[in-house]
């Protein structure tokens, strides 16, 4: 079906293509119940382009790729890849995805559902209604900045080195991103940072306490260090609404955050760059938390749902599509009610199920939920 919206599909590795095959089922779904269309393109990026072209993202795929409404990503990265230069690692393909449509802001929510509360290795006082928001810079820090590298000192010792680095400017406009959805939510925003020892973290703490005077208002901010903020977010997560941080940090913060809600595998998240002031036009990337997961790879037991959950978030922040991501948020609750799990998300008297067998609920479920 012809559409005048692009979707640009990135499988990469691993279980990517499994998970992402799936979610294409409910595009398709979607294009035959509700009349939303897309032009689906496929590309490959990661180490399934490093093994046809010699390289983790060509030129070409790039080009498609930013010229596209939406993208939606798989996962990069194996074993197979790790004697590869580092430039040429499949992670590469990601991070210059990243770097080139400049999605600096990556929205990670962490949320349990209410069938999930006991798939948690936390009490479920702790965890019952948890939903949080991190919100990682994705553009710059230690990711990114120079200088880096590895560089001989003597014939037997070498130093190797990165840089963090953060401009106020990039601090700032991360700073509103989380001010803008803190106001949709419950208002309060953690900025966390370690400005007890690093420079970059005092100008962080510098720069999110001004933006707060000048552009916060009726929002409820709070600064913590990074340490502590890995501790609260076991200790008591629901203290939290948005935490925004940097690069690295929001690494880390978003796989501890996603446990809480029972599995890796549930967790969507979109990167979004800024809306061009000419065209109107905003980069968007929505992909899972988990990764590659190549110890399930090619088996069909992975989890689908976070990339259908980011299928969802592409809806509602890229389409301004909110019903229909309603709906798939809905088919996806309803569906862990009752009924089979995969391995990762199971539970004591559930029938296992596959990526497939998952996906065939969830269409059961759109099924029910508009006829
Ligand atoms: C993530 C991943 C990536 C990252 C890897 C695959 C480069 O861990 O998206 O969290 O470190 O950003
Ligand atoms: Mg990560």
């Amino acid at each position: 079906m012809s559409s005048n919206r692009t979707l640009m599909v990135l499988p990469g590795d691993g279980v990517g293509p499994e998970v992402v095959n799936e979610t294409l089922r409910v595009v398709e779904w979607l294009a035959k119940n509700k009349s939303i269309t897309f032009n689906v393109k496929e590309g490959l990026v990661g180490g399934a382009s490093y093994d046809k072209y010699g390289t983790p993202l060509t030129d070409e795929t790039l080009a498609d790729t930013i010229e596209a409404d939406a993208v939606l990503f798989g996962a990069v990265g194996g074993p197979k890849y790790d004697g590869v230069d580092f430039d040429k690692r499949p992670e590469n393909g990601l991070l210059r995805l990243r770097k080139e449509m400049d999605l600096f802001a990556n929205l990670r929510p962490a949320m349990v559902f209410p069938a999930l509360v006991d798939a948690s290795s936390l009490k479920p006082d702790i965890i019952s209604g948890l939903d949080i928001l991190i919100l990682r810079e994705l553009t710059g820090g230690i990711y990114f900045a120079e200088p880096r590298g590895i560089e001989e000192v003597s014939s037997k010792v070498k130093k190797g080195y990165d840089t963090n680095l953060y401009t106020t400017p990039e601090i700032e406009r991360i700073g509103r991103v989380a001010f803008d959805l803190a106001k949709a939510r419950n208002g309060k925003v953690t900025s966390v940072e370690k400005a007890n020892v690093m420079m970059s973290g005092v100008l962080w703490r510098e720069v999110m306490t001004n933006l707060h005077i000048k552009e916060g208002n009726g929002i409820d901010m709070h600064h913590m260090y990074a340490d502590n903020c890995a501790m609260q977010l076991v200790r008591d997560p629901k203290q939290f609404d948005v935490i925004v941080t940097d690069n690295l940090f929001g690494d880390i913060l978003s796989d501890c955050a996603a446990m809480l809600t029972g599995s890796l595998g549930m967790l969507p998240s979109a990167s979004l760059g800024s809306v061009d002031k000419n065209t109107g036009k905003r980069f968007a990337m929505y992909e899972p938390v988990h990764g590659s997961a190549p110890d399930i790879a090619g088996k069909g037991l992975a989890n689908p749902l976070a990339e259908l959950l980011s299928l969802s978030m592409m809806l509602r922040y890229s389409f301004e599509m909110k019903d229909e991501a309603d709906l798939i948020d809905k088919a996806v609750s309803l569906a862990l009610e009752a009924g089979p799990r995969t391995p990762d998300i199971m539970a004591h008297g559930r029938e296992k199920v596959g990526t497939k067998g998952m996906m065939d609920i969830i269409l059961r479920k759109l099924e029910e939920l508009t006829n």
